[in-house]
Order: structure tokens, then sequence, then C-alpha cells
């Protein structure tokens, strides 16, 4: 049976789990040798691109952080062809530059604090072990095509910055925070480990723009309120979605840069 194919594929995160801006869009359910995808993938065109778009946590959300299967996700990704994967997350600001809800950072460097979730493609005893170089978990010139849709907006957005992937679900402890300070972490979320290493374990180009909807924990004097961080998230979507349209629209150019 032939595959629905896609260049570029969209994951979202909390507060992005449709995307209507699709046009000539159907569902696609996929499975994969390690199992079902999150859910239905929506397939369609975006200025002029096809664009396949997931949403990590199921539509409507009901699958958190540490139950994603990563694996089926990524793999469901790579069957429709796909190379280039931008990454939505919303994320706690550490840096005292990026406490602010709704700033945007466009992160360059990841620490992995996650436990327990299946982070790798090579699990399979007696099978070669690929030891990918993960020096730089996101891919540059995909970062750096985020980067000009920002600029052409005319929008502030951090262009580094180092994510801490924690486990999750809960928040973090202020004691947390403070040793991810030390740690150099400048944003805290809990999406984007597994994702990123098993992108590239696949071979796929992989950026991630974060939206800051809460300073992380014991940076404020307030305790963290998910009502506000679901404000910010609603407020910022909207930015978001500009930002992927922009750069799907330029994307025909970039794509020697690949
Ligand atoms: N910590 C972890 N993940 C998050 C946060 C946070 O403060 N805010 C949004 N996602």
């Amino acid at each position: 049976m032939n595959q629905p194919q896609a260049d570029f594929a969209i994951i979202g995160g909390s507060g992005l789990n449709e995307l209507a801006t699709l046009e000539q869009s159907s569902f696609c359910e996929l499975t994969t040798p390690w199992g079902s995808p999150s859910g239905a993938m929506m397939l369609g065109i975006w200025q002029g691109k096809s664009v396949v778009f997931l949403a990590r946590h199921g539509r409507p959300h009901h699958i958190p952080p540490h139950a994603i299967n990563y694996r089926a996700n990524l793999f469901a990704l790579k069957q429709m062809g796909v190379r280039q994967i931008v990454a939505v997350n919303v994320v706690g600001g550490i840096h005292v530059s990026m406490r602010q809800p709704g700033q945007f950072v466009i992160p360059d460097q990841i620490i992995d604090y996650t436990y327990g979730r299946s982070n790798s493609f090579c699990d399979i005893e007696g099978e070669t072990v690929r030891h990918i170089d993960f020096s730089f978990p996101y891919n540059e010139s995909l970062r750096q095509r985020l980067l000009d849709a920002v600029k052409k907006l005319k929008l502030h957005c951090h262009p580094s910055g180092v994510y801490g992937c924690t486990q999750g679900p809960r928040l973090e402890t202020a004691a947390e925070i403070t040793r991810m300070q030390r740690d150099g972490c400048d944003i805290v979320g809990m999406t984007a480990m597994p994702e990123a290493c098993l992108a590239r374990e696949l071979d796929i180009a992989y950026a991630s723009l974060c939206l800051v909807v809460n300073p992380a924990a014991g940076l404020t004097q307030n305790i963290i309120s998910l009502a506000e961080i679901e404000h910010h998230m609603q407020q910022g979507m909207g930015t978001i979605k500009e930002i992927l349209s922009t750069f799907l629209s330029d994307a025909v150019y970039a794509r020697a840069r690949e």
C-alpha cells in the first residue's frame, strides 16, 4: 500500500493539538513496529508545502509527557517520508531573560533529566547499535530558518538556549530548578527528549520552537498556576502559527541549505 507522503512535519505540544490552517487535509492512521503514534496524523498543504501535523499529546490532549510513544511518533513520520520536523514546545523560563511568559526561544542545546523513556530504536539485542553524534541536538540549518521567519515577522526571539527536559508530569521543585540553573539550563520542559534524539537516529532534521508560559518553579514569590500557563499558551499559539506559516512559505528556497 502506498504511504501518504509529506516533506515537513509539525509536532504540536500543549496548546497546539490541531492545525486548521492545513488545506486539503485528511487524517492518516499509521501503525509502526514500535506501536501506535499519539493519534491520527493530519496531512495537508500549507504555503504550498506538504505538511503532516501530529499532536504529541493526542487529540484531545490526553497523553502525559512520560507516556508518549515517541518512537512510534517519529517512526510514523519517517514512514511518511518526512525530512524536516519543527517541534512546538511550551516551557518554563529559568534564565533571567527568559522568565517572562510570551517569549519565544529556539533552543540549541538540551540536558536530559528524563528516565525510563524508550530513547532509541537500537534496543534489539544482537543488532548493530548506532551511536549517533548528538553534540548539537538540533539541526542548525532548520534553527536558522526558523529564526529567519521570526526576524521577518519582526518578533523578538531568543536565538539559542539550553532546554532542560524533565520527566514530569509534575512540575519541578524550587531546588530542582536551582540545580538546573547551576547546570546551565535556560528553559525547562518535558517533551524535547527523547523526541530530538530519535529524530537524529532516523536522520530527520529537527528543531524546536518554544513558548515560555511561566517562570520556572521557585523563581517568583508565587506558585505556578495552571490557569496562568493555559492563558499564556492560548495567547502565544496564534504567533506560533504565524511563525510556522512564514517558515513554510520560505522553505522552498532553504532546502538546499538542509
Ligand atoms: N516545567 C516543565 N515543563 C513545563 C513548564 C515548567 O515550568 N512550563 C511548561 N512546561
